[in-house]
């Protein structure tokens, strides 16, 4: 065990207990960064230092001990007079071996946005990167370079950079072992072995920088083919393919039993806990979106563990209770029992699987299909049990993970935050898969979200889930509202509309006219400026008949949009890719579930979650993609919201009532600085979020006031100028077109009762 860890063990066990007269002193500014203290102060603070990207801070953290003294934490941990803490720039490790070839330049460490460029002796073909480059994590970029000549009956394994490597026989059943140079930790494995698949075992090392953390895009696909067969039906023996899988494929069948840890210890702050917490509610939130089988277990630990939800029991399947009892997670449950013992956490996750197999049996497919993935959120370091090693001994042996079952299971450690994580200890602990990583540290809880955003790969969902859209930091607008189509009626106007199953677009009456040739009309599903937009011919269109804007211009109404919906049949079905897809229409049993309630649920109790209280935030696609967001307005708020129709004297002259115009028919946004729906926006979706997944409440109709009309371009719109009418927007309300939807939507849609 290493020292310092055994001494943290001792230190003050909370802040509380500690002697309360002493404090800490404040001389502990950071040049050019800053810093956070858990408790102030007082003994059993945690002051933890951050600097800016691409430096980091030297000492990571200190600790305030019960006899005032600041205790130093970092490689050489101690007590008294320390240096003053500075922020150091970020540096990536040099080369120490590179075989059949030669790298430049040759420095001792490399700078952020140095270059590394490899190049192969003749009868060498370079695999990986010829130019790397270091990045602002200390990490460099690409992959290990390698000049191979193809012998072996594996693949030459390279020697990443910062490493040395022993053996140099690849033949079947050589062993290569490998070791970082000085202060460079090794993650990964330190042994691989050359099988008889032609591949090496365990994942190939790399040597970081204590101080060095992961970028998101970089932990996604290095999470394994693993976790995506968890949730795919995807024959787990059959051979891997190189470039797909490597994500969560999401797949509606397959039982995931999920095993979160959650570290309360000393070593880990309150802070430190409550971003476990929220990245792990984000976490259960987000795989239950989708619809799979997954049960959820809940554990927190410090010295002992202490089970929150158990697998399997009733809560771990309800992501609502799941979600409540991560939230209401107490880091002080743990206050009598602050050391770290990894070891017992893992082991009561051995019991819950002994005990699920017992009451499934052991030969049952329905245990047998489980797959297992237990997240650790931790800073690795380990005090009290001793290695954790036998606990995971134990659980592969009771979950039978021989060669052709490694993929039923799969144990990551992660790091999120500030903390000062021992990468030894998580390299430990996390499995070890070919061409896959599962030890990782990230900066900060949003960067665990962008995991997630990008390991969760919806590209090869066939079926037409609805409402899915990709909220990653780097998703384009038209993934992020797949839904989203362009209707072509006419040559030079458009509409907007939107998917609502494979074949059924939804849009505005309004856009169409009785005399023109319905021949020419097209819809563009994806974005029509990208490769990803196709055109589709439209086999039937449904207008609604009520539809008629002249209909009231004998009671002083010019124009009058009741009824502007209309329905069209796409002549194909679309393929569902991540630009393509249904949004999830209230009132039907597919939102039913995306909404997550309860299977008897009606059209009613859809109205009342998505369409109160008097105030609804909810979006519509501008013409350039982006999303921009209204209110929508009920009750009281409605009618002051269109009240104001009376005074357009000009569409409008001698109105007596405002329902005439504005009918029960339409939601009213406009007010609260509100975005205004331009011409050529009409037909598209309004829609809500709603736990990771869209729902359309309305469709956009018209307005009192064009915001695009003499505007330059199409990411411009204008402010409305002072004075009447006040810009005011109204949507077709769906739940007021129940009966229409129903008569043309039977046997596309599931209709719940209304
Ligand atoms: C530390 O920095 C803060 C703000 O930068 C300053 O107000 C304070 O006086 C400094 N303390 C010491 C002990 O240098
Ligand atoms: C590294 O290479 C990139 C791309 O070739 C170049 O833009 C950059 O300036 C190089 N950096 C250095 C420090 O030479
Ligand atoms: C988003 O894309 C930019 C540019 O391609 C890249 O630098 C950045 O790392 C990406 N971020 C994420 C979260 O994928
Ligand atoms: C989830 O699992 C339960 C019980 O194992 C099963 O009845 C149900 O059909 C499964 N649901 C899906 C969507 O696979
Ligand atoms: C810790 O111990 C104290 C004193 O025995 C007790 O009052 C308290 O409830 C304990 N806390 C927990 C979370 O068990
Ligand atoms: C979201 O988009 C990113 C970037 O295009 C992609 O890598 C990721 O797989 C997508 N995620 C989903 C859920 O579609
Ligand atoms: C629309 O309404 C007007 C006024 O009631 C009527 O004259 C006209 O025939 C209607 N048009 C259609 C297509 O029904
Ligand atoms: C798109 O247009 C809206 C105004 O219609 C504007 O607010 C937004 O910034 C534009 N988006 C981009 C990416 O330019
Ligand atoms: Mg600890």
């Amino acid at each position: 065990m290493d020292p310092r860890v055994a001494l943290l063990f001792l230190l003050p066990l909370c802040p509380g207990l500690a002697a309360a007269a002493t404090s800490c002193p404040r001389n502990v500014n950071i040049t050019g960064g800053t810093f956070t203290l858990s408790h102030g102060w007082a003994p059993g603070s945690l002051l933890t230092y951050s600097c800016p990207q691409g430096s980091y801070p030297s000492p990571a953290a200190r600790l305030c001990k019960s006899n005032g003294q600041w205790w130093t934490l970092g490689s050489t941990p101690s007590y008294g007079r320390h240096a003053k803490a500075t922020c150091r720039p970020v540096r990536c490790p040099a080369p120490v071996s590179f075989e059949n070839g030669v790298y430049s330049p040759r420095l001792g460490a490399h700078p952020v946005g140095g270059n590394l460029s490899f190049e192969c002796d003749s009868g060498f073909t370079l695999r990986g990167s010829a130019v790397r480059r270091c990045r602002p994590n200390g990490v460099w970029d690409g992959e290990t370079a390698v000049c191979d000549d193809r012998a072996g009956h594996c693949p030459n394994p390279g020697i990443s950079v910062g490493a040395v490597r022993m053996g140099s026989r690849f033949r079947f059943g050589d062993k290569v072992r490998y070791s970082c140079s000085s202060g460079l930790v090794l993650t990964g494995s330190a042994e691989r072995e050359c099988r008889g698949s032609g591949v090496w075992s365990g994942t190939e090392p790399v040597c970081r920088r204590p101080y060095s953390y992961d970028f998101p895009e970089d932990v996604a696909p290095a999470l394994g083919t693993s976790l995506s067969h968890l949730l795919g039906a995807t024959n787990p023996t059959q051979r891997k393919d190189e470039n797909v899988g490597r994500r969560i494929q999401i797949q509606r069948s397959g039982h995931l039993n999920l095993y979160l840890l959650l570290d309360a210890s000393q070593s880990v702050s309150e802070e430190d806990f409550r971003i476990f917490k929220e990245s792990a509610s984000f976490m259960v939130d987000r795989i239950f979106s989708f619809e799979i089988n997954v049960s959820v277990a809940v554990i927190t630990f410090a010295s002992e563990p202490k089970v929150i939800i158990p697998i399997p029991s009733d809560m771990s399947w309800d992501v609502t209770e799941v979600i409540d009892s991560l939230e209401n997670a107490n880091y002080k449950d743990h206050e009598n029992g602050t050391g770290t013992n990894i070891y017992k956490a893992l082991h009561s996750v051995y019991i819950m699987m002994n005990n699920q197999m017992a009451r499934l049996g052991m030969e049952t497919m329905a245990w047998q299909e489980i797959r297992h993935a237990i997240i650790l959120l931790t800073d690795g370091k380990s005090n009290m049990g001793g290695s954790p090693k036998p606990a995971v001994d134990n659980i592969k042996d009771v979950l039978n993970i021989q060669q052709d079952r490694n993929d039923y299971l799969d144990i990551y450690a992660i790091g999120v935050g500030g903390l000062d994580v021992d990468w030894r200890e998580l390299n430990e602990l996390a499995s070890k898969k070919d061409g896959e990583k599962h030890a990782f540290k990230l900066p900060d809880a949003a960067a665990l979200r962008q995991v997630f955003e990008h390991m969760l790969d919806v590209s090869r969902l066939t079926a037409t889930i609805c409402g899915v859209g990709n909220m990653s930091a780097n998703a384009s607008d038209q993934e992020r509202a797949p839904w989203h189509v362009t209707i072509k009626p006419r040559s030079q106007e458009t509409c907007r509309g939107a998917l609502i199953s494979d074949q059924w677009v939804l849009t505005a009456a309004h856009c169409f006219h009785q005399a023109e040739d319905r021949s020419l009309w097209r819809v563009i599903v994806g974005d029509p400026s990208s490769r990803w937009g196709k055109e589709f011919l439209i086999e039937k269109e449904v207008i609604h008949p009520g539809f008629n804007v002249s209909a009231k211009k004998n009671q002083g109404i010019l124009e009058f949009y009741g009824d502007d919906i209309a329905l069209l049949k796409l002549a194909q079905r679309v393929p569902m890719s991540t630009h393509a897809r249904p949004i999830c229409l209230p009132c039907t049993m597919e939102a039913n579930i995306a909404l997550r309630k309860s299977p008897g649920s009606t059209c009613r109790d859809h109205e009342a979650d998505l369409l109160s209280p008097q105030s609804i935030p909810a979006h519509f696609v501008a013409l350039n993609g982006s999303k921009l967001s209204v209110h929508l307005k009920t009750g009281t708020e409605r009618a002051r919201c269109i009240e104001v129709v009376a005074q357009d004297k000009k569409t409008f002259p001698n109105l007596m009532d405002v329902g005439q115009v504005v009918t029960d028919q339409f939601l009213c946004s406009g007010m609260e600085g509100d975005a205004n729906p331009c011409k050529g926006e009409s037909g598209g979706a309004v829609f809500r979020e709603r736990r990771f997944r869209y729902f359309q409440v309305g469709l956009v109709s018209w307005g009192l006031y064009n915001p695009c009309h003499g505007a330059p371009d199409k990411n411009v719109r204008r402010k409305a100028p002072r004075g009447v009418p006040t810009p005011r927007d109204f949507h077709m309300n769906l739940f007021r077109l129940q009966p229409w939807l129903r008569q043309h939507l039977e046997g596309v849609l599931n209709f719940l009762p209304l």
